[in-house]
């Protein structure tokens, strides 16, 4: 089941969903080789607090920490540690999400640490405008589809392939409603877009095979090939007029 937001709800969810950008530009620039993943991790912690949000992620499922912090061939759902510690020409994948008065925001980049390769860029850039093809597919009378279909061209025409395992989501009293979001697919297919849908789109390319399997700590996921792999995240709302997408100002 589907459930649709009123404007009073959705004005809730882009509150949280710009607590969730504003953490991430933070972390952006805090980003650094020789800094650890857990610091990264206490700096979103303390400015969600601060911001009268509460971390969405802490406790899910058992989750451990906030933020989750995914370097280069790790997909998703790394684990902050202070072992863990950034190097110059890392990539490292920031998705974070809170909640403002029971409402979910959910969003993620991935980011350069110092200087990276050409091949790196291509990745992050190929990954971020992957996302925004999905986003502009997404409008009343769409199909669901219609979003992992335009993700999956993009990336696959680039040369990198579309994780399958995980998936983008529906957003809004609960981090993952209905419905399921794949990054790939055929066009026309699944449940037609409404107003007041709000939906999380997460991409993750990669750019080796698209398999991926999850390490012994239960959650990292990283590619079977050991290649890199990127992902970035929005939070968007169906309008009468297209998207909106409440975790970008
Ligand atoms: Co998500």
């Amino acid at each position: 089941m589907i459930v649709c937001k009123s404007q009073s709800e959705i004005e809730k969810m882009r509150r949280a969903s710009m607590i969730v950008h504003d953490i991430l530009e933070d972390l952006r620039q805090a980003v650094k080789p020789g800094m650890s993943t857990s610091e990264l991790d206490a700096i979103a912690e303390r400015k969600t607090r601060e911001s009268g949000a509460r971390p969405a992620f802490k406790g899910y499922r058992g989750y451990p920490k906030s933020l989750c912090t995914s370097i280069n061939q790790e997909v998703v759902h790394g684990i902050p540690s202070e072992r863990r510690v950034l190097k110059e020409g890392d990539i490292i994948g920031l998705d974070y999400g809170v909640i403002v008065e029971g409402y979910f925001g959910d969003a993620a980049i991935t980011v350069p640490v110092g200087t990276v390769n050409g091949s790196l860029k291509k990745l992050l850039q190929v990954t971020e405008e992957s996302l925004e093809l999905g986003i502009a597919q997404v409008r009343p009378g769409h199909r669901i589809s219609d979003i992992g279909s335009a993700v999956q061209q993009h990336a696959e025409a680039s040369g990198f392939s579309v994780v399958r395992e995980f998936c983008g989501h529906g957003i809004g009293t609960a981090l993952h409603e209905d419905p399921q979001i794949p990054n790939y697919g055929t066009p026309g297919h699944g449940p037609i877009l409404k107003e007041g849908m709000v939906l999380a789109l997460e991409p993750m390319i990669n750019e080796g095979t698209f398999q991926v399997k999850i390490l012994e700590d239960q959650w990292t996921a990283v590619t079977v090939d050991g290649r890199n792999s990127a992902h970035f995240e929005h939070t968007v709302a169906v309008t009468h007029n297209g998207p909106w997408v409440l975790s970008r100002p």
